[in-house]
């Protein structure tokens, strides 16, 4: 939706055939793959109406070398052990991430007012290096120049604290969804989280954008935040499938 929508983020769409497609590909800025362990920026996302079709691409192309480091998204069942086998045999290290997907259907609605003290803006880029700290999956160089690539892209939204430093921001991954909020322990259990979404939810719906994030299913924190202001879990899992050169 997000490619239909503008393709912000400039991914590249491959079919294996047109219009009857069996699969569809999408990869995140191609022309920029140049460092071959960086699975951030090398970010495809899969869906398949036939597992010979998955199976075709990943043994018949370049999707999945031994040579270079991928992530790939889907939301279907088989595919994480699919991408395993092929990328494993290629002699990659392979982990999957299982996210829970939770969609707002309208813009989320806060519970809380605004803490005196704290005002709405969008991230900046001065405020990467703090965002790359506090991702779980960043804190290194790679991780840094994909937050800036997102940002530069796509929408983004901060609460920034008296002195001017974000205590609260979410925004979106390359598939337009939010998957990098984050509130700083402080500030934790205040509703922040409620009027980020609320903020960024009216500026993704008015661009019809779909409302919608990835959570770990322990993080209960963000389960009840979420679930609170109108997400609705969705049925499935969300796989992020990564692949690094040993
Ligand atoms: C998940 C997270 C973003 C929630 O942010 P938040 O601004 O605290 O959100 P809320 O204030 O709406 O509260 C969320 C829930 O945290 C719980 N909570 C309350 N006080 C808390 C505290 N001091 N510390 C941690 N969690 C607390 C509450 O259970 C609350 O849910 P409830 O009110 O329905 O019971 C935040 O905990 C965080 O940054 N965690 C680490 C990174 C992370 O997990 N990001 C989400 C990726 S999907």
């Amino acid at each position: 939706m997000t490619v239909a929508r503008g393709n912000p983020v400039c991914h590249e769409v491959l079919v294996d055939s047109w219009p009857n497609f069996s699969i569809v590909l999408t990869r995140l800025r191609p022309e920029e793959h140049r460092d071959p362990r960086d699975h951030y920026t090398n970010q495809l996302a899969v869906f398949y109406r036939d597992k010979g079709a998955l199976q075709a691409l990943l043994e018949g192309t370049e999707a999945v070398t031994g040579e270079r480091a991928f992530q790939i998204l889907g939301m279907q069942d088989g595919l994480d052990q699919a991408v395993q086998e092929v990328a494993s045999a290629r002699g990659l290290k392979v982990e999957t991430i299982r996210y829970r997907a939770l969609m707002s259907p309208e813009p989320p609605q806060p519970r809380r007012q605004m803490p005196p003290g704290l005002r709405l803006a969008p991230v900046s880029p001065s405020h990467i290096a703090l965002l790359n700290a506090t991702w779980a999956l960043g804190g290194n160089a790679r991780s840094r120049a994909f937050l800036l690539g997102l940002l530069r892209a796509l929408p983004s939204a901060c609460l920034l604290g008296p002195r001017g430093r974000p205590v609260s921001w979410s925004l979106l991954d390359g598939q337009g969804c939010l998957r990098h909020g984050y509130t700083v322990p402080a500030w934790r259990g205040r509703g922040l989280t409620g009027l980020l979404m609320a903020a960024l939810g009216r500026e993704l719906h008015a661009r019809r954008f779909p409302i919608y994030c990835a959570v770990l299913p322990h993080n209960t924190a963000s389960l009840h935040a979420l679930q609170a202001i109108g997400f609705v879990p969705q049925p499935g899992t969300f796989h992020m499938i990564l692949g690094t050169l040993k």
